[in-house]
């Protein structure tokens, strides 16, 4: 049932491009636009939605920091991302023209229930973002976009993550189309971009090896540090999220324009720290996470740096290299992810732990 992998991790790492091609399917009309039919909230609705809150737990929190960039950035309307936890116990400001956004792969996780309840009450609209048919979180909302991820066995979510983001970028750009803030051929093209994800993904997957051999030579790191911004911050974060579940190893993720008001007081020679760099665009974000990444290999740590294939402006900063294919900044994280899960899978397997059942974790937890 592993089809031939150690675990379902790692199989479940492989079916990615699947996953992702799978979430995207059928999402159009016959005149091309973004159809999205389980909103079922009508578009007049939408229209009046003028905050967005997205709630959820654990990787799938970070999937909806990723989407906060896309969503404000397609439809202009402010997004915030909340733990699910937390969400009611602050007395969140709530109301009718709230559009509550729960991300949850096995649907049944009981913080994020319980603050979907909570916002319901509040007379908000929820719409549940879930990879599981049925289950009670999409069932108490007004609406779902199922992922198309297939089953996730394994405790630390892989697929699940990636379809996550690729779902909450289709509701932002259906939100676009709707509120007219995005129009036609830009939803198309970015529609096309998406498309062309699944094969990107596939030929990060091919070139495994040099994170193999990385995962060899950190078995014995007791921290680990994972640098990002924009984007690429909860990529940071979820890189960091996986060493901890999975092979125990105190693992931070920070954004790298944080780096100087505080956490570069950690770096020490031989440090392991992942730089997530943006690709080269417009705007300054990558030259600002280079510098970050100089500055900390000055100071003596190790650095492993996810960057664009032919980014020359990277090589004598990195130890090693992970190459990314081009895309555009919004979709990085859906590339330099997958590394990162492999690279805890990894470590984890050759730690001699149970990968799929790390200990003291459940897949869903039901109890607040
Ligand atoms: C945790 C799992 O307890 O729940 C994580 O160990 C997961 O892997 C989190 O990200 C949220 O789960 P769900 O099903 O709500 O996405």
């Amino acid at each position: 049932e592993k089809g031939g992998f150690d675990w379902f991790m790692r199989k479940e790492i492989y079916e990615q491009p699947k996953a992702v091609a799978d979430t995207l399917l059928g999402r159009h009309d016959e005149n091309g636009r973004l159809t999205l039919d389980e909103v079922r909230i009508s578009e007049e609705e939408l229209r009046r939605i003028d905050k967005i809150i997205i709630i959820a737990c654990g990787t799938a929190s970070y999937a909806g920091l990723v989407a906060k960039y896309a969503i404000e950035h397609w439809t202009r309307i402010p997004c915030e991302v909340e733990l699910a936890s937390e969400f009611r116990y602050r007395d969140p400001i709530v109301g009718p023209t709230t559009l509550v956004v729960a991300i949850s792969q096995s649907g049944e996780t009981a913080d994020t229930l319980m603050a979907i309840r909570h916002a319901r009450e509040q007379r908000a609209r929820v719409l549940a973002v879930c990879n599981t048919n049925g289950a009670t979180i999409p069932r108490e909302s007004d609406a779902v976009i199922y992922t198309h991820a297939g089953p996730e066995i394994s405790v630390a979510s892989t697929k699940g993550f990636l379809t996550q983001i690729v779902a909450c970028y289709l509701l932002g750009l259906y939100l676009a189309q709707v509120r007219g803030t995005k129009f036609g051929d830009e939803i198309a093209s970015t529609m096309a971009e998406l498309a062309a994800m699944p094969d990107a993904i596939a030929s990060v997957l091919e070139d495994m090896d040099p994170v193999l051999k990385l995962a060899a030579d950190f078995a014995e790191e007791r921290v680990v540090l994972f640098l990002g911004r924009h984007v690429g911050y909860p990529v940071a974060l979820e890189g960091a999220l996986k060493l901890k579940e999975l092979a125990y190893i105190h693992a931070e993720g920070f954004a790298a324009g944080e780096l100087k008001h505080g956490p570069i007081a950690l770096i020490e020679d031989g440090l392991p720290v992942f730089v997530v760099i943006p690709p080269r665009g417009r705007d300054m974000l990558h030259d600002k996470v280079l510098s970050n990444l100089q500055e900390v290999r000055a100071r003596g740590a190790r650095t492993v740096v996810l960057a664009e294939a032919d980014d020359d402006e990277v090589l004598p900063y990195a130890d090693v290299l992970v190459p990314l294919p081009k895309v555009s900044t919004l979709l990085q994280p859906l590339l330099a992810t997958v590394p990162l899960q492999m690279f805890a899978c990894e470590l984890a397997t050759l730690k001699g732990h149970d990968v799929d059942q790390p200990r003291n974790l459940a897949k869903s937890v039901t109890v607040e």
